[in-house]
């Protein structure tokens, strides 16, 4: 069954964990979609993960439409969230409205995601009165990595905390269906995730979550430039296609591969007519 904004609003306080990963492309879009997730998100990770960016700031909306319109065509029952890149909505509450519009008619996203607190409010206000589902992204919020100094746990200090609990306040208010919590201690993610009527999606955040999200290619250890703590692997996908992919270039040295069952066969008699 398809799950919509009203999955997610179900399962607050109802004790069902949501569950979302991301994904890029079509075959992993379906991958992921048979194995059940309540969400698919199209992440602006895919900066680094796809794309070999050192962070998610170049990332534009056409390789956000590029990736989102692939993912849709292979989810059939998640709701897909695509990310809004780095500038196409902390502009202007008009570029915020015209980008997250393209991500839905020409990505065709369910919903999207943007990065920020109190700051975007306005934005996200915009966005829903326009009928875009948003999901809300505060905490360790990778696109203002230059403003933090680097990938740095936030709300630890007294001052930090009320900042980040402020923030999920705000984005609640202005109409946000759930809200990422990224890189914050435990303890702070479980006090807002009490405070909150919309669900909580945790990525090193806790297990108080309503719900958790992962980079797919974190936990199947496909992306080794960096591995944050709160990544489990739940298998190493990575050392298995390395292996495949040397046993690839061996067979194809040793002439094991193609063998016969891979080849086309004619019969002799038309071999023997060719001039
Ligand atoms: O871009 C992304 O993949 C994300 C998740 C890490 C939440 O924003």
């Amino acid at each position: 069954m398809k799950n919509t904004v009203l999955t997610f609003k179900q399962a607050k306080g109802s004790g069902t964990k949501l569950t979302m990963l991301t994904a890029y492309d079509y075959s992993t879009a379906k991958l992921i979609d048979t194995a059940g997730v309540n969400s698919i998100l199209v992440g602006d990770s895919l900066g680094n993960v796809m794309l070999g960016y050192e962070d998610t700031v170049s990332v534009t909306m056409e390789d956000m439409i590029h990736h989102g319109a692939a993912v849709a065509r292979g989810a059939k029952n998640a709701l897909v969230v695509i990310d809004m890149p780095f500038m196409s909505y902390q502009t202007s509450v008009y570029d915020a409205v015209v980008n997250a519009g393209r991500l839905m008619k020409e990505g065709r996203a369910n919903a999207v995601k943007l990065e920020g607190g109190v700051e975007v409010t306005e934005q996200i206000k915009a966005i829903t009165a326009a009928g875009i589902p948003v999901v809300a992204h505060i905490g360790l919020t990778p696109q203002s990595i230059n403003a933090f100094g680097g990938h740095k746990v936030q709300g630890k200090t007294e001052e930090a905390a009320q900042k980040i609990v402020n923030d999920a306040r705000a984005v609640e208010k202005a109409g946000a269906f759930a809200v990422v919590l990224e890189g914050i201690p435990a303890k702070l993610a479980s006090f807002i995730t009490k405070e909150l009527t919309i669900p909580t999606i945790g990525i090193g955040a806790s297990v108080d979550c309503d719900g958790q999200v992962l980079v797919y290619q974190d936990m199947l250890g496909m992306y080794s430039d960096f591995t944050p703590k709160f990544v489990k692997k739940f298998a190493n996908i990575g050392e298995v296609m390395t292996a495949a992919f040397r046993q690839y270039i061996d067979e194809v040295n040793s002439g094991a591969f193609p063998s016969e069952e891979n080849c086309y066969a004619i019969s002799d008699e038309i071999i023997e007519k060719l001039k």
